[in-house]
Protein backbone atom coordinates (compact mmCIF):
# COMPACT_ATOMS: atom_id res chain seq x y z
CA UNK A 1 0.00 0.00 0.00
CA UNK A 2 1.20 3.56 -1.08
CA UNK A 3 1.12 6.09 1.39
CA UNK A 4 2.05 9.93 1.21
CA UNK A 5 1.75 12.44 3.94
CA UNK A 6 1.56 15.79 2.97
CA UNK A 7 2.06 18.58 5.40
CA UNK A 8 2.65 22.14 6.31
CA UNK A 9 3.87 23.32 9.22
CA UNK A 10 4.90 26.74 10.29
CA UNK A 11 6.59 26.14 13.97
CA UNK A 12 7.29 22.19 13.73
CA UNK A 13 4.47 20.51 15.39
CA UNK A 14 2.93 19.63 12.29
CA UNK A 15 6.20 18.97 10.53
CA UNK A 16 6.51 16.36 14.14
CA UNK A 17 3.89 14.56 13.63
CA UNK A 18 4.48 13.53 9.99
CA UNK A 19 7.35 12.64 9.89
CA UNK A 20 6.33 10.12 12.84
CA UNK A 21 3.85 8.83 10.45
CA UNK A 22 5.73 8.67 7.50
CA UNK A 23 8.05 6.95 10.07
CA UNK A 24 5.24 4.46 11.15
CA UNK A 25 4.14 3.77 8.13
CA UNK A 26 6.61 3.78 5.86
CA UNK A 27 5.19 6.46 3.97
CA UNK A 28 6.54 9.47 1.47
CA UNK A 29 6.73 12.50 2.92
CA UNK A 30 5.53 16.05 1.33
CA UNK A 31 5.94 19.39 2.52
CA UNK A 32 3.46 21.33 1.46
CA UNK A 33 5.43 24.86 0.43
CA UNK A 34 3.01 27.71 -0.05
CA UNK A 35 3.86 29.65 -2.93
CA UNK A 36 3.77 32.84 -1.43
CA UNK A 37 5.03 31.86 2.29
CA UNK A 38 4.07 34.68 4.10
CA UNK A 39 2.50 34.57 7.40
CA UNK A 40 0.23 37.16 6.98
CA UNK A 41 -0.93 36.60 3.37
CA UNK A 42 -1.36 32.76 4.80
CA UNK A 43 -3.77 33.65 7.49
CA UNK A 44 -5.52 36.36 5.10
CA UNK A 45 -6.08 34.55 2.56
CA UNK A 46 -7.17 31.31 4.73
CA UNK A 47 -9.70 33.34 6.24
CA UNK A 48 -11.00 35.19 3.01
CA UNK A 49 -10.67 31.36 1.49
CA UNK A 50 -8.58 32.42 -1.46
CA UNK A 51 -5.23 31.05 -2.62
CA UNK A 52 -2.36 32.10 -4.24
CA UNK A 53 -1.52 28.49 -4.40
CA UNK A 54 1.33 25.86 -3.36
CA UNK A 55 4.33 25.18 -5.17
CA UNK A 56 4.94 22.10 -7.48
CA UNK A 57 5.78 18.83 -6.22
CA UNK A 58 7.57 15.55 -7.53
CA UNK A 59 5.20 13.44 -5.80
CA UNK A 60 2.25 11.96 -8.20
CA UNK A 61 -0.67 12.26 -5.89
CA UNK A 62 -2.52 9.76 -8.48
CA UNK A 63 -0.19 7.08 -7.25
CA UNK A 64 -1.10 6.68 -3.48
CA UNK A 65 -3.70 4.84 -2.48
CA UNK A 66 -3.42 6.77 0.51
CA UNK A 67 -3.49 10.59 1.85
CA UNK A 68 -2.65 11.91 5.08
CA UNK A 69 -2.60 15.65 5.05
CA UNK A 70 -1.68 17.01 7.96
CA UNK A 71 -1.20 21.15 9.10
CA UNK A 72 -2.38 23.34 11.69
CA UNK A 73 -5.60 25.13 12.73
CA UNK A 74 -5.63 29.08 12.23
CA UNK A 75 -8.54 31.16 13.32
CA UNK A 76 -10.76 27.68 13.34
CA UNK A 77 -10.00 27.64 9.27
CA UNK A 78 -9.16 24.65 6.89
CA UNK A 79 -6.12 27.02 6.30
CA UNK A 80 -5.04 28.18 2.37
CA UNK A 81 -2.07 25.56 1.67
CA UNK A 82 -4.10 22.78 3.06
CA UNK A 83 -7.23 23.49 1.13
CA UNK A 84 -5.21 24.37 -2.05
CA UNK A 85 -3.99 20.59 -1.63
CA UNK A 86 -7.56 19.56 -1.59
CA UNK A 87 -9.05 21.50 -4.34
CA UNK A 88 -6.05 21.46 -6.75
CA UNK A 89 -6.05 16.98 -6.21
CA UNK A 90 -9.75 16.29 -5.41
CA UNK A 91 -9.83 14.53 -8.42
CA UNK A 92 -7.80 12.12 -7.84
CA UNK A 93 -7.36 11.21 -4.10
CA UNK A 94 -8.40 7.90 -3.49
CA UNK A 95 -8.55 7.73 0.31
CA UNK A 96 -7.84 11.09 2.57
CA UNK A 97 -7.05 10.90 6.32
CA UNK A 98 -6.74 14.38 7.94
CA UNK A 99 -4.06 14.77 10.90
CA UNK A 100 -3.27 18.29 12.79
CA UNK A 101 -1.85 19.41 15.59
CA UNK A 102 -4.02 22.26 16.82
CA UNK A 103 -4.45 24.36 20.17
CA UNK A 104 -7.22 23.81 20.96
CA UNK A 105 -8.49 20.23 22.95
CA UNK A 106 -11.12 18.35 23.38
CA UNK A 107 -13.34 19.90 25.07
CA UNK A 108 -12.82 23.18 22.61
CA UNK A 109 -13.59 20.79 19.38
CA UNK A 110 -16.67 22.01 18.74
CA UNK A 111 -16.23 25.86 19.42
CA UNK A 112 -15.83 28.14 16.04
CA UNK A 113 -12.16 27.47 16.57
CA UNK A 114 -11.98 23.86 17.06
CA UNK A 115 -11.05 21.06 15.17
CA UNK A 116 -14.41 19.25 14.20
CA UNK A 117 -15.51 21.97 12.12
CA UNK A 118 -12.17 21.75 10.14
CA UNK A 119 -12.35 18.21 9.74
CA UNK A 120 -16.71 19.02 8.63
CA UNK A 121 -15.11 21.12 5.98
CA UNK A 122 -12.29 18.17 4.63
CA UNK A 123 -15.48 16.05 4.59
CA UNK A 124 -17.42 18.83 2.48
CA UNK A 125 -14.55 19.21 -0.14
CA UNK A 126 -13.92 15.31 -0.37
CA UNK A 127 -17.32 13.84 0.48
CA UNK A 128 -16.72 9.74 0.34
CA UNK A 129 -12.98 10.13 -0.26
CA UNK A 130 -12.50 11.52 3.42
CA UNK A 131 -12.48 8.61 5.77
CA UNK A 132 -11.40 10.03 9.05
CA UNK A 133 -9.72 13.01 11.15
CA UNK A 134 -7.35 13.32 14.26
CA UNK A 135 -6.42 15.83 16.19
CA UNK A 136 -3.28 15.49 18.26
CA UNK A 137 -3.12 18.81 20.53
CA UNK A 138 -1.11 20.67 22.00
CA UNK A 139 -3.71 21.18 25.04
CA UNK A 140 -2.37 17.43 26.02
CA UNK A 141 1.00 18.81 26.95
CA UNK A 142 0.38 21.65 29.17
CA UNK A 143 2.23 21.35 32.25
CA UNK A 144 0.20 22.54 35.48
CA UNK A 145 1.97 25.72 35.51
CA UNK A 146 0.74 26.74 32.45
CA UNK A 147 -2.91 26.04 32.54
CA UNK A 148 -4.56 29.23 31.57
CA UNK A 149 -1.47 31.38 29.90
CA UNK A 150 -2.62 31.43 26.60
CA UNK A 151 0.75 33.25 24.94
CA UNK A 152 3.10 30.04 26.89
CA UNK A 153 0.87 27.56 25.74
CA UNK A 154 0.72 28.88 22.17
CA UNK A 155 4.72 28.54 22.14
CA UNK A 156 5.01 24.68 23.77
CA UNK A 157 6.31 22.43 20.93
CA UNK A 158 5.61 18.49 20.42
CA UNK A 159 8.69 16.40 21.19
CA UNK A 160 9.17 12.71 21.60
CA UNK A 161 9.28 13.17 25.39
CA UNK A 162 6.28 15.45 25.70
CA UNK A 163 4.11 13.31 23.14
CA UNK A 164 5.40 9.70 24.58
CA UNK A 165 4.11 10.85 28.25
CA UNK A 166 0.90 11.97 27.35
CA UNK A 167 -2.85 11.12 26.20
CA UNK A 168 -1.28 12.01 22.60
CA UNK A 169 0.40 8.38 21.67
CA UNK A 170 -2.45 6.42 22.63
CA UNK A 171 -4.43 8.54 20.35
CA UNK A 172 -1.68 8.08 17.56
CA UNK A 173 -1.27 4.39 18.13
CA UNK A 174 -5.28 4.52 17.63
CA UNK A 175 -5.02 6.97 14.48
CA UNK A 176 -2.15 4.38 12.86
CA UNK A 177 -4.65 1.30 12.89
CA UNK A 178 -7.54 3.23 11.32
CA UNK A 179 -5.19 4.02 8.36
CA UNK A 180 -3.72 0.51 8.21
CA UNK A 181 -7.30 -0.57 8.16
CA UNK A 182 -9.61 1.26 6.48
CA UNK A 183 -10.14 1.94 2.74
C1 LIG B 1 -2.51 32.76 14.32
C2 LIG B 1 -2.84 31.44 14.97
C3 LIG B 1 -4.15 31.04 15.10
C4 LIG B 1 -4.47 29.82 15.68
N1 LIG B 1 -5.78 29.44 15.75
C5 LIG B 1 -6.09 28.22 16.26
C6 LIG B 1 -7.44 27.77 16.26
O1 LIG B 1 -8.36 28.44 15.81
N2 LIG B 1 -7.70 26.54 16.77
C7 LIG B 1 -6.72 25.73 17.28
O2 LIG B 1 -7.03 24.63 17.74
N3 LIG B 1 -5.42 26.13 17.29
C8 LIG B 1 -5.09 27.34 16.79
N4 LIG B 1 -3.78 27.75 16.75
C9 LIG B 1 -2.74 26.87 17.30
C10 LIG B 1 -1.97 26.09 16.20
O3 LIG B 1 -2.84 25.27 15.47
C11 LIG B 1 -0.89 25.26 16.87
O4 LIG B 1 0.03 26.11 17.51
C12 LIG B 1 -0.14 24.32 15.94
O5 LIG B 1 0.47 23.29 16.67
C13 LIG B 1 0.92 25.00 15.08
O6 LIG B 1 1.40 24.05 14.15
P1 LIG B 1 2.84 24.14 13.46
O7 LIG B 1 3.87 24.17 14.57
O8 LIG B 1 2.94 22.89 12.66
O9 LIG B 1 2.90 25.37 12.61
C14 LIG B 1 -3.44 28.98 16.18
C15 LIG B 1 -2.09 29.38 16.06
C16 LIG B 1 -1.79 30.60 15.45
C17 LIG B 1 -0.34 31.00 15.32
Amino acid sequence: MKILIAYYSRTGNNKFIAKKLSASLNADLYEIIPRLNVFFFLILSSLLKISFGNKKTKHRIETYDKIILCGPIWMGQLISPLFDFIKKNKNTIKALYFATCCGGGESEKDSPFGYNGVFKKVKMLLNDSFIAGEAFSIDAIIPDELKGKTDEIMKLKLSEETFNNSTLLKKYDNFIQIVKKES
